[in-house]
């Protein structure tokens, strides 16, 4: 019998999953289709046992559910528990068990474009709300040495470095201290909203004592270049956006379902074309 997945959120209609699933599932012959569910945060509870119910093999959770879905779930993974989100829901028998695949997606797709593991670099974190949270938690459980997290309101930042359950050297910064001791990072990590429609124009840091050698990552990717990417490049830096970010967290998905990791630079082509060219 042909396998269902989905996704939940509300709204739901933009998403790109369902046609980087579907695509992955037909190039692998696999008999599934997954199918964008838009579910009201009032009707989660009846969403999860509807699924549930109905035989839904897995399931993508996005915005606003992440955090709520926790505790309708029957398991969660150790990381997802620590980033206090599930993005992934895998079914085991009658169980459903949550997962986080943001974090990882991210570090993947970033020592992948930096050419080699980023765990020993000295990291520049920007942000510090749920997507930094995914990324902070996943490099210190991997073994990254030191994370630095500048963000504008320091009781969040403090907040998630205090909360952290793997070890980590940090150091918390404000906006204007990161800007001035920017030349010691090699990798700067950029998670907030700032350089996203309409404010396109805008940089949370001020670019100008980047060294020449770093690496920008954005986890933003559209547009496909902002403003603190430009920035970067002009001085020199390489850049990243968070279209593989974006990717990678669906591929790791695709295999907790499946057991099979799918071809990555076809699920990229994907989102790109639906993107309309959009490089990564
Ligand atoms: P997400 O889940 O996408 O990470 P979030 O949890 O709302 O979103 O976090 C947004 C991040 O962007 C936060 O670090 C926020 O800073 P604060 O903790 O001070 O709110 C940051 N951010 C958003 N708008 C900002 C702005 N205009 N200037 C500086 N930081 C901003």
């Amino acid at each position: 019998m042909k396998k269902l997945y989905g996704v939940i959120g509300d709204p739901i209609g933009h998403s790109m999953s369902p046609d980087m699933h579907n695509d992955a599932f037909k190039a692998l012959g696999i008999d599934a289709h997954y199918q964008p569910f838009q579910i009201k945060s009032e009707e989660l509870k009846m969403a999860v046992l509807g699924m549930k119910a109905i035989g839904l093999s897995g399931f993508n959770v996005t915005v606003p559910h992440k955090t709520a879905i926790m505790p309708l779930l029957d398991e969660i993974d150790p990381l997802a528990e620590a980033i206090g989100a599930v993005n992934t829901v895998v079914r085991k028998g009658n169980r459903f068990i949550g997962y986080n695949t943001d974090g990882e997606g991210f570090v993947h797709g970033l020592n992948e474009k930096y050419g080699r593991s980023v765990l020993d670099q000295h990291i520049l974190l920007i942000g510090a709300g749920g997507a930094a949270r995914a990324i902070y938690y996943t490099l210190s459980q991997q073994g990254a040495v030191r994370v630095d997290i500048a963000n504008r309101t320091p009781e969040k930042a403090e907040q998630l470095k205090g909360r952290c359950p793997y070890p980590v050297e940090t150091a918390l910064l404000s906006l204007e201290e990161a800007e001035k001791k920017l030349g010691e990072y090699d990798i700067i990590i950029q998670t907030t909203s700032i350089g996203m429609s309409p404010n396109v124009d805008e940089t949370p840091i001020n670019m100008d004592n980047i060294r020449p050698d770093a690496f920008v990552s954005d986890i933003i990717y559209n547009p496909a270049e902002t403003m603190i990417m430009k920035k970067a490049g002009i001085q020199g830096a390489r850049v990243q956006n968070g279209l593989k970010m974006f990717v990678y967290q669906g591929a790791l998905a695709f295999e907790k379902w499946t057991g099979i990791l799918p071809d990555l630079k076809r699920m990229e082509k994907i989102v790109q074309n639906k993107l309309g060219g959009t490089s990564c």
